[in-house]
């Protein structure tokens, strides 16, 4: 018999303290991660690791970690030797604001977060309590990606991790927080979720990096400017919010949950009505200028009709001619959809459609109803446009508000354009309620287009082309740049003094509160994506 084993013998059974000091000194291994000096280095990056980020963005005290000591079962490359229990992810659920929600957090300080084998056993099944729960699931990403020595164990269990994304997408809210390397295929299990957070500087996305990009292109690119958090959350769209750190960041991440259900059978979190529900400001009613070519703030408006400091914007950087974001009106939640005139006048193109229809499926997925400030000129002309395929974006803007059964109430402001009126929350594609304050221009074109094309021969031949085309315009704005045109139609539902607005917005919000709308049966529709 083995000396060692004999010995064990002599001492006879571990205590009940020997057993629970055990434990507690394996505890203690575990929540070191990667030990002082990663620690250290990871902190000198300007991160925090994995454990204080949960401890940061949960409520004190609610951090429950599930399958702490699992770990890597794998040899080749050296692997036996860098083995930790709980690998490179720390999993659980906690709460949020009283709220709980089930969250995986990357540790770099553990083979670079690298995601192996395990790490995607652990995410999957984090992410199938999420499931079934009914709550949030966040995912924040630190990590260099696939664990290269786990070679195809690595690939199956990232795929694991994305066809859950799939599977929860619509059912729960997902939200992924990058606050460090994301690349390679990893980019994509954030790519199926609702909402990407990242913290400026310190975390990047992309599909191949730098060196790879120089190789295969050419094209000389460093870190930051290909996927930091100023690329992504306003040029590709990637990203939805930024913060100016990584506790910035997870702020963000709990002030967006307070605006969400917990899953898709909830309603959105209404809380006891702070502001007046009456409060009308007269501001409103000069707010837009009457020259149609004049810009304004959007945001002024929206300020002013929601519940006081209550707008909490999506996507704020990204495609700025349109506004999307969350409101709360009279305590309820609502998902605001507007153009901001102030950019771009408002147009519609490729990035923009993408932002609406994206944030108006999501609110229809979480019951979420939809208040639409429409204001735009029409979609956006030009070569690039229309071979980036402005046609096949902007018709899922139609789809989005087309398929949406939430309650959906709409506010024209001022310009109705053409295809533009119509996939801004028209009445055609089911709105509820339209309103349209006395700026609002419904019209095939405006009117300076529209007399070029209909009297272009005969300003020819005028004698005084300027004044009979200032004369026909004139005509033509008299005629159908107003709302009244539209009312009578009855494709507006009223006509409001602006300052009326919120009131009206809140009785219509309160009528349509236990609407119910079916779609025909169906597989899945097959939205232009
Ligand atoms: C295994 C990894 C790793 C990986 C990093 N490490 N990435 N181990 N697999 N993918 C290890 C390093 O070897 C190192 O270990 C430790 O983590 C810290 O990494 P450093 O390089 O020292 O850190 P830093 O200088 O901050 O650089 C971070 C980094 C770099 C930029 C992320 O590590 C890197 O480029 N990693 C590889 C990235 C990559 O190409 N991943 C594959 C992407 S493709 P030691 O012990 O030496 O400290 C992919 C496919 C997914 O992910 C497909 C899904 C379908």
């Amino acid at each position: 018999m083995d000396s060692d084993v004999k010995a064990q013998e002599n001492q006879g059974p571990k205590s009940h303290e020997q057993l629970i000091e055990e434990l507690k000194e394996k505890r203690k291994e575990i929540r070191a991660g990667g030990g002082p000096k990663r620690i250290e280095a990871q902190h000198s990056k300007g991160k925090m690791t994995a454990r204080e980020r949960l401890n940061l963005l949960l409520d004190e005290g609610t951090f429950e970690e599930i399958l702490p000591f699992m770990t890597h079962r794998h040899s080749d490359f050296g692997m036996d030797k860098k083995r930790h229990p709980g690998d490179a992810v720390v999993t659980g659920f906690g709460k949020i604001n009283g709220r709980m929600v089930c969250i995986a957090s990357q540790d770099f300080t553990i083979l670079g977060g690298s995601f192996g084998e395990v790490q995607g056993q652990k995410v999957a099944k984090a992410m199938d309590l999420a499931l079934e729960a009914g709550v949030p699931f966040i995912a924040i990403n630190d990590s260099g990606g696939a664990r290269i020595q786990e070679g195809v164990y690595s690939l199956g269990a990232y795929a694991e991790v994305f066809w859950r994304n799939t599977q929860a997408s619509g059912v729960i809210p997902q939200l992924s927080v990058i606050l460090g390397p994301c690349a390679g295929g990893a980019v994509y299990s954030p790519g199926l979720t609702d909402f990407i957070f990242m913290a400026d500087q310190t975390s990047h996305m992309f599909i191949t990096g730098p060196q790879v990009i120089k190789t295969v292109t050419g094209e000389e690119v460093d870190f930051e400017t290909l996927g930091g958090a100023a690329a992504h959350s306003s040029r590709s769209g990637v990203a939805h919010f930024v913060g100016a750190n990584e506790e910035a960041t997870l702020q963000l991440v709990r002030k967006l949950l307070d605006y969400l259900p917990a899953n898709n059978a909830e309603p959105a979190p209404a809380i006891p009505p702070a502001d007046d529900p009456w409060r009308m400001d007269p501001e409103l009613n000069t707010i837009v200028p009457t020259d149609p070519n004049a810009g304004y703030d959007m945001k002024v408006i929206i300020h002013k009709l929601f519940d006081l400091g209550s707008f909490f914007e999506v996507h704020q950087n990204f495609a700025q001619n349109a506004i999307v974001g969350f409101a709360r009106l009279h305590g309820q939640v609502v998902g605001v959809v507007a153009q901001q005139p102030m950019v771009m006048a408002g147009v519609i193109d490729i990035d923009a459609s993408d932002k609406i229809a994206r944030f108006v499926r999501f609110c229809d997925a979480f019951n979420i109803p939809i208040i639409t400030l429409a204001d735009t000129p029409g979609f956006m002309p030009g070569v690039m446009q229309e071979h980036g395929g402005i046609i096949r974006h902007g018709a899922k803007i139609i789809y989005a508000y087309s398929e949406a059964t939430v309650p959906k109430i709409t506010v024209n402001i001022r310009k109705g354009y053409g295809g533009a009126y119509i996939v801004m929350g028209s009445k055609y594609l089911r709105a509820d309620i339209v309103y349209a304050w006395p700026t609002t221009e419904i019209a095939v074109m405006g009117a300076e287009g529209a007399v070029n094309i209909l009297y272009g021969k005969q300003l020819k031949n005028a004698e005084n082309p300027e004044e009979e085309r200032a004369r026909l315009v004139q005509e033509y704005r008299d005629k159908f740049s107003t709302p009244y045109t539209s009312a009578a139609a009855g494709y507006v539902d009223d006509i409001l003094i602006p300052e009326e607005t919120r009131p009206r917005l809140i009785a219509a919000l309160e009528l349509l509160k236990n609407k119910q709308a079916t779609l025909p049966p169906k597989k899945h529709g097959n939205i232009p994506l």
